[in-house]
């Protein structure tokens, strides 16, 4: 079996059944049956639980693959995040405790934040944003990005939020594929004591992108920045009403496009809808976190990825939980700071990725030792599988063997958690390595090649066999892309998720990680050939092909093989190195940071052309097997590609 030999189990079984919730399962599986025998009845019930100025007229409207949910229903997401709670005991209660790279607190209440965003929505109309409009925003980590977010929700606007460690390319390829008319920026941001000139990176792509009529510009690092005829302060822009109307938006009209990578050179739009995507977070969230409204949940993501829009906006706010948004790095300036926040806040609930856990092991336990983590009450990871060893380490270390955790397996696509342990209903023993179940409506089925489920212990493909209300609901202008991206490989109406995924024999889910292109780099999705497109626009490289290695900090780290312009042989290898690492930093950002680059002479390729990443991907990892070869273009490219891989390393050690 998979991860599970690794770890000796029996203590965690005893541990685990010590802080079941209830026994076994049963309730679990009883949800799990009701929401099988009628979906969109059990989907249905579970709409009531968020506000809706209108009813739907249909629940599901199948045309696979465009499905559309609760159609005819009409509501508005910050009216069910902030209006609902004004009325009553949470009125006064913190939404938002940020804290800051410097150890500063600000704290929003529910009624500060729904001030907040009933400005900035005013101010958003007058600076003429309509429903249906696209707003980009590009901020730090700061409680304005929430604020920005609810605005657009709250008259209509579609959001797109760029993450701010993103470089110039990603923000103008995205301001212009979803025609934003507005960008909403800082003058800068901090990240490990250093200024991020967000607004210089704004200036650089506007004239590239003739679609945008204002830049807001919010004050946040006071560094001197250029303004320019399109610049407008975002503390002049909220000098409006106090109250702004929330627009009734049609339950399939788009909340927002998040931008994430896949297995071509372009970025693609998910795209978001309003009712379906709010039930289904709403759902799941009690069902995976079981929130109650004394809950302070410390959600790790920042909100640049999906992880982020969902956990630390949407659901916690419909819930009326208290979030912490933090705005740094987890070891700046110590390797301490998760758990000082932990700490000082009084988190109740950790949700993290296992690449933050990873680089804290290393710190050694002595340092979570020194602070009290005992308001916590269950630990979450997600974004990547997690090894048995660091999810022990988590339990004990972090827990104190009082915490279940929840490994909660979800894409950018599914808008929420699919996989995963649901404390709120039930709790069954966990394993540690393990995403344990799917979640009551979710059909989660491995496969194998040809579409036919594969037996327990075996791996395959992880497919969803049924619709579910938080499930994307197109790219943003390319439908056809949408259909043979997800629904194309199997069947018309079968969701390919791209991971590679088995079923043990007691029934528990493991991930094992891409069967596609897609990176995933300390937990962020980064596609092969978006880098390598970056790496071919650097003026000395004429090919590029890229692959990963398991990383001990990273979980994977970019390993690129180039193949250089002839005019440029002369360069030195160390020179152009650190040349195209700054290239790439400065395009895709720091994120993609090549952890090694290796030049060859040629590319291994198929004949019809394509780089075969298979084989790159077993030299880089050390294999000796590479497998079969019979549709290598030309055997010796390979011979040569991993000479140069072992002579470099050679170099290298
Ligand atoms: C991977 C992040 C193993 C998976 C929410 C998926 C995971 C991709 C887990 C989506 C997990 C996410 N265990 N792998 N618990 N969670 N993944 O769109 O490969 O950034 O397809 O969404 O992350 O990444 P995305």
């Amino acid at each position: 079996m998979t991860n599970q030999d690794s770890v000796n189990l029996s203590g965690v079984y005893e541990k685990s059944e010590k802080i079941k919730i209830s026994l076994e399962g049963k309730k679990l599986e009883k949800v799990k049956n009701q929401a099988s025998e009628n979906s969109e009845q059990f989907w249905s019930e579970q709409a009531e639980n968020i506000l809706w100025f209108k009813k739907w007229d249909k629940i599901l409207d199948s045309n696979p693959p465009f499905y559309k949910w609760f159609v005819g229903g009409t509501l508005n997401a910050s009216f069910n995040c902030l209006d609902r709670h004004i009325n009553t005991d949470l009125k006064n209660k913190a939404a938002v405790i940020w804290e800051s790279e410097t150890y500063e607190s600000r704290v929003l209440t529910y009624y500060q934040l729904y001030t907040s965003v009933n400005k900035f929505a005013n101010g958003l109309k007058n600076l003429g944003v309509k429903k249906g409009d696209c707003v980009t925003i590009y901020l730090p980590m700061v409680p304005e990005l929430m604020i920005a977010m609810l605005a657009c929700a709250r008259i209509g606007a579609i959001h797109i939020v760029v993450f701010s460690g993103f470089s110039a390319q990603a923000l103008s390829d995205r301001i212009n594929d979803s025609n934003s008319k507005v960008v909403i920026t800082a003058d800068g941001g901090l990240r490990r004591g250093k200024l991020i000139e967000l607004k210089k990176v704004v200036d650089q792509v506007i004239p590239l992108c003739p679609s945008i009529k204002h830049v807001i510009v919010l004050k946040r690092a006071s560094n001197n920045i250029k303004i320019n005829s399109k610049d407008v302060w975002w503390h002049d822009v909220i000098e409006t009403q106090p109250y702004c109307e929330p627009e009734a938006m049609e339950s399939i009209s788009p909340l927002y496009i998040l931008y994430t990578s896949g297995t071509t050179g372009k970025p693609k739009g998910v795209v978001h809808s309003s009712g379906g995507y709010l039930t289904y977070l709403y759902a799941t969230a009690k069902w995976v976190f079981n929130f109650t409204n004394k809950d302070i949940f410390f959600c790790t993501a920042d909100i640049g990825w999906v992880t982020g829009h969902s956990y630390i906006v949407y659901a916690p706010l419909m819930h009326g939980v208290t979030q912490i948004m933090y705005e740094g790095t987890p070891d700046y300036p110590q390797p301490d700071r998760y758990w000082n926040i932990v700490e000082k806040h009084g988190a109740t609930i950790l949700y993290t990725t296992p690449t933050a856990l990873r680089m804290y092991i290393k710190f050694g336990d002595r340092i979570p030792n020194n602070f009290d983590l005992s308001s916590l009450r269950l630990l979450g990871t997600v974004g990547e599988p997690i090894n048995p060893e660091v999810w022990m380490w988590y339990f004990k270390v972090i827990g104190k063997e009082n915490c279940p955790i929840v490994d909660t397996w979800w894409q950018t696509e599914t808008g929420g958690i699919m996989i995963s342990g649901c404390t709120g209903i039930d709790a069954v023993p966990m394993k540690p390595g393990s995403g344990s179940f799917s979640l009551p409506g979710i059909n989660a089925v491995v496969v194998d090649e040809s579409g036919n489920p594969v037996d327990r212990d075996k791996k395959g493909y992880l497919v969803i066999t049924r619709p579910w209300p938080g499930m994307l609901t197109t790219l943003w202008n390319d439908k056809e892309k949408y259909q043979t991206t997800y629904w194309k490989k199997f069947d018309n109406n079968i969701y390919f998720t791209g991971d590679y995924a088995l079923y043990d024999i007691d029934g528990y889910i493991w991930l094992l990680g891409r069967a596609d292109d897609v990176l995933k780099i300390s937990g962020h999705r980064l596609g092969t050939m978006e880098l390598e497109s970056a790496f071919v626009s650097h003026r000395a490289i004429a090919e590029a092909a890229v692959t990963s290695r398991p990383d001990e900090k990273k979980g994977d780290s970019i390993i690129a093989f180039l193949v250089k312009r002839t005019e440029f042989n002369t360069l030195s290898d160390q020179q152009l190195r650190i040349e195209i690492t700054s290239h790439i930093r400065d395009s895709v950002g720091p994120i993609a940071t090549p952890g090694e680059i290796y030049f060859v002479n040629k590319l291994p390729k198929t004949r019809s052309g394509k780089i075969m990443r298979r084989l790159l991907k077993s030299i880089s990892s050390g294999s000796s097997t590479i497998g079969d070869l019979s549709t290598l273009e030309d055997g010796t490219s390979i011979e040569e590609v991993r000479q140069a891989y072992s002579e470099l390393h050679e170099a290298i050690k």
